[in-house]
């Protein structure tokens, strides 16, 4: 594996206490917050008051941290009921930020922030950026969308409270992206990976070599991607690729960070986030290392206190390595992204294993999903790497790859060179074109 970055010092002297503590201490601490975030939610919140009411739980049950199980789970319906403001523990002067998701169809989910949110969210973004191999004096380009998404303003954040130089470019005007790349000269960026290749090719139609270019870490997340991807990015681009785990509803970028001297999955920052995997069916909690959706409670927030969030993430818990805090497994998908398709269930990031792996397929690709008589048909819409290939000999190994590995039949379309829709942001992997 390419490595530009220098390993960082992991001999703790750059790391925080907290990065350093025992199993023991942890807990302990974690214990403490949740006791105050379950009850500030209740005190302060009508929701969460309304919630453990009707479920006939009070603060004062939780005496450990396995009594977290006694609460009722917080789903994103319940953002959308209590829209705009109603999930807030705080007067609404007390807000000092803002932000929301757009969400498919109907009304935005909201979440907001007091003063104390967004310094401890800069605070993880900080550390996020640090485990990831930044320090201060960096140049950091932030090409994570700026406004209601939190991506662009939590990336920023969290980069000037370690001290780095942030560029805030934002999404978009890819050419401007990669002349800035080459002016400003940064070590870090900050984008999804969907985007970055985007970025890649421009560099190459401009005649550039992107590897040439002054970047030695990329912090890439808001979307799943593949070990495979993170090996297509490293080499084209000559950079370190972590993986940046979070989601608005919990705080935003920087719940998880992937540290770079073992890329083996994000750590939780666990101080500030309380995992849990559970059974996506019964919601019973599972064992570490049991594969099943994550569902987060904040320990610290003030203005939207958040208990036993369902993220409809699957992953699994593991053990620490780089830090005490536990590790998430790299995410496969979202349950609200998975595909039926003919009784096997499908990820998009299986797929993308397997263009990846189809010599002369460029990484930007589509999965259409179609529906044939009554039964659901999946189109794969990926391009040549270079417009002289032969696309059907291509297409034919495509589909006999997804055939015996994944154990679905899937139609092939190759497109040439810019053909498949790029990403600016989050890409949109999958096009349901199957009606109701
Ligand atoms: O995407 C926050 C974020 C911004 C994370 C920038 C990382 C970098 P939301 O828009 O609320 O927040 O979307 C959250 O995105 O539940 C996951 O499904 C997905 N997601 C986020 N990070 C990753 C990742 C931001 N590293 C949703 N790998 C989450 C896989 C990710 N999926």
């Amino acid at each position: 594996m390419t490595t530009k970055a220098e390993v960082p010092d992991q001999n703790n002297a750059q790391l925080e206490s907290i990065e350093r503590v025992s199993i023991d201490e942890l807990r302990s601490l974690q214990l403490q917050r949740l006791q105050w975030s379950i009850k500030h939610a209740y005190d302060n919140g009508v929701f969460y008051r309304q919630k453990l009411d009707r479920a006939g739980v009070h603060p004062d049950d939780i005496q450990s941290l396995d009594d977290l199980a006694k609460l009722p789970f917080t789903e994103k319906s319940d953002l959308r009921d209590n829209y705009p403001f109603g999930m807030f523990a705080v007067p609404r002067e007390q807000v000092s930020r803002i932000h929301a998701s757009s969400g498919t169809t109907g009304k935005p989910t909201v979440v907001g922030y007091s003063r104390g949110d967004i310094d401890d969210w800069a605070h993880v973004v900080a550390r996020s950026i640090r485990a990831a191999g930044g320090r201060p004096g960096d140049i950091l380009h932030n090409a994570y969308g700026y406004g209601l998404f939190t991506g662009g303003m939590g990336a920023h954040y969290g980069a000037e409270k370690l001290g780095c130089t942030v560029v805030p470019m934002s999404g978009g005007q890819t050419p401007k992206q990669v002349q800035l790349i080459n002016d400003f000269k940064p070590r870090i960026i900050t984008v999804t990976p969907s985007y970055c290749l985007n970025l890649i090719d421009e560099f190459e139609r401009q005649g550039l070599d992107p590897s040439a270019c002054s970047l030695e870490i990329g912090i890439f997340g808001a979307e799943p991607w593949t070990n495979q991807m993170r090996i297509e990015i490293e080499a084209r681009l000559g950079i370190d690729a972590v993986d940046i785990y979070g989601l608005s509803e919990v705080m935003g970028p920087g719940v998880a960070q992937e540290c770079v001297d073992r890329k083996d999955g994000p750590t939780i920052w666990e101080d500030y986030f309380y995992p849990e995997v559970i059974d996506p069916q019964t919601g019973e909690v599972l064992p570490d290392g049991e594969l099943g959706e994550l569902v987060f409670t904040s320990l610290t927030k003030e203005a939207m206190p958040i208990l036993r969030y369902r993220t409809r993430d699957l992953t699994r818990l593991l053990p620490g390595t780089s830090r005490p805090m536990r590790r998430m497994e790299k995410i496969t998908g979202r349950s609200d992204d998975m595909m039926i398709v003919r009784g096997v269930n499908v990820f998009p990031t299986q797929i993308e294993e397997h263009i990846l792996a189809v010599e002369g397929l460029s990484p930007h690709y589509q999965i259409e999903l179609e529906k044939q008589g009554h039964l659901d048909s999946i189109k794969v819409h990926c391009e040549l790497q270079s417009d002289d290939l032969d696309a059907d000999s291509v297409a034919e190994r495509l589909k006999q790859r997804i055939k015996n590995m994944v154990g679905i039949s899937a139609q092939i379309h190759v497109h040439k060179q810019g053909g498949v829709l790029r990403s600016e942001g989050k890409a949109q992997r999958v096009i349901d074109s199957r009606g109701t």
